[in-house]
């Protein structure tokens, strides 16, 4: 299977989500929440890794991980952090799910992956597959503030609602029908969007929402001015965020040796 993320993760786009990751408790508090899993793990493989927010910490914790990441944007910023902290456990898959044969890891990982996180997607009848002895999925869910302010602009610009990805619930109930009771933990944490100025925040929302108008960008100039709030020399899109971590471990396979 073929994911579209490879057209839309801009080199500028991956530049604006690093620079978000480099200030969000997300990594941490995730991995707090699977700690008892992955104490048992020494393998991870990370399915839409990105640029690593979840690979990064792993790596320096975990004897291995692999990465599968079908943006070449994405897998290109992760390379580059991965050398910049001495990182050499971490093997790098560029293709999407489904587009390559992977072999197991203790666990698999996949966070904020909209459409493998899907009630119907073959990815979540597919894992236990690549697994040996768990997985983790972090997916939206509700109470989060509006992304982006993305709820308000979509009408006013685009003339349509924002849909925004379906929530958590939907995969717990794709799970069960498939016979997978997991442990769901909510977690908060802070997904802030640091901007220079104003000039570059407009950059930000014409690219996300693929505008092109001088005058639209002129109304997201005012409208942004009174939404951004200050961050010491720059601006900051406050951001703060509500996800489920949706983890079981897996059934040992036949043959396996457990513990
Ligand atoms: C929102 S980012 C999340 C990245 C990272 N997991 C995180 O939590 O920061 C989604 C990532 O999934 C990747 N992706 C999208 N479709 C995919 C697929 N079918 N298989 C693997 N990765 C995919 C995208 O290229 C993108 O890097």
């Amino acid at each position: 299977m073929t994911s579209r993320a490879g057209g839309f993760w801009t080199e500028r786009k991956v530049a604006w989500y690093r620079r978000a990751l480099s200030r969000s408790d997300f990594a941490r508090t995730v991995l707090e929440v699977i700690r008892p899993l992955l104490d048992e793990c020494e393998s991870v493989l990370d399915v839409g890794a990105g640029c690593g927010a979840l690979t990064i910490p792993l790596a320096e914790r975990l004897r291995r991980v692999t990465a599968l990441e079908p943006s070449s944007a994405m897998a290109k910023a992760l390379a580059e952090e991965a050398r910049a902290r001495g990182l050499r456990n971490i093997t790098i898959v560029e293709g999407a799910w489904g587009d390559v044969a992977l072999p197991r890891h203790d666990l698999v990982l996949c966070a904020h992956v909209g459409e493998l996180l899907r009630p119907d997607s073959p990815f979540l009848r597919e894992v236990s597959a690549v697994c040996r002895r768990g997985v983790a999925l972090v997916r939206d869910a509700g109470g989060s503030d509006d992304k982006f302010f993305f709820k308000e602009l979509y009408p006013i610009l685009l003339g349509r609602p924002y849909g925004g990805p379906c929530e958590h619930e939907e995969t717990v109930e794709g799970l069960a029908r498939l016979g997978v009771q997991p442990t769901v933990s909510l977690i908060d944490y802070r997904s802030d969007q640091p901007f220079d100025d104003l000039e570059e925040a407009c950059d930000f929302w014409m690219e996300y929402m693929a505008l092109r108008d001088e005058g639209v960008r002129e109304f997201l100039r005012n409208f942004l001015a009174e939404r951004l709030v200050a961050d010491g020399p720059g601006l900051l899109a406050p951001y703060p965020k509500r996800a489920a971590v949706i983890w079981w471990r897996s059934s040992p396979q036949p043959g396996e040796r457990v513990g």
